[in-house]
């Protein structure tokens, strides 16, 4: 497998693209040591310091239709969580793909594709770990919302053990999808959700509506279904928040 390594880099997901517009093959990884770019969901920043985290982005090619595309996030997701489990962590998967703890983010994941209606070309799914920061060392305006494996264990990580046990797990579960699709995926995410069953404030990405319900079950596209109280509500892409 091709792992390409970067000291610093604008943004792996940019890189990853790049790479895949010149026909890089499936299964290609770029890995930074810092990113000056980096990029998060919504249009925002993603902090990124050197030697501190796993800032990395995967190149797939899959057989299957644009509209699945959002749940290859989903997979990434699972597979942090099932490298924490193996660091003898306790995952917790907010819907979509983040993971967090004590309700502050660890990781956030943004996927990237380039598709026709009929197939996909590429997808880049780009993964920013929190390992071993420190809580003083994030900038003060996400210190409140941000949280690192190190903060969780309570002592630093194995950067690069814990890298190769994501890679692994997003190995074996791209080849799981492959050969019997996404349901058993969607299950293990269910297994790490902390969003199903609670009382949930939707902003819709679209049309910014809000809305408030429980959140009962994540649907075979991965969609959010929403109980509100004019009946069930599915949401595609949007923010979701847990009501305190
Ligand atoms: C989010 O939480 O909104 C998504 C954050 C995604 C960050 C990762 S870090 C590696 C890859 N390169 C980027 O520029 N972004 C993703």
């Amino acid at each position: 497998q091709n792992i390409i390594c970067h000291e610093e880099i604008d943004s792996t997901n940019n890189e990853a693209k790049r790479l895949a517009r010149e026909g890089a093959a499936e299964g290609t990884v770029v890995v930074a040591e810092c990113q000056t770019g980096g990029k998060g969901r919504l249009e925002r920043q993603f902090f990124s310091p050197k030697g501190k985290g796993i800032w990395f982005s995967v190149i797939l090619r899959p057989k299957f239709l644009p509209q699945e595309a959002p749940k290859c996030t989903l997979m990434a997701a699972v597979a942090v969580a099932r490298a924490m489990a193996e660091f003898g962590l306790e995952p917790g998967i907010k819907w979509p793909n983040d993971l967090l703890y004590e309700n502050k983010k660890l990781v956030g994941i943004l996927t990237e594709m380039s598709a026709e209606m009929d197939g996909i070309n590429y997808i880049v799914i780009g993964t920013g770990i929190n390992v071993n920061i420190e809580q003083s060392e994030f900038p003060e305006d996400i210190r409140d919302v941000a949280t690192s494996l190190c903060m969780m264990k309570g002592e630093p990580l194995p950067r690069v053990k814990f890298f190769q046990a994501v890679l692994r797990a997003m190995d074996d579960l791209y080849a799981q999808v492959q050969a019997q699709g996404f349901a058993p995926v969607l299950q293990e995410w269910r297994k790490y959700s902390i969003t199903l069953g609670q009382e949930v404030k939707v902003i819709g990405v679209r049309d910014g509506e809000i809305y408030f319900g429980k959140a009962a079950d994540i649907d075979e596209d991965g969609a959010l279904l929403v109980d509100t109280e004019e009946g069930r509500k599915k949401v595609l892409a949007g923010d979701v928040s847990i009501r305190p």
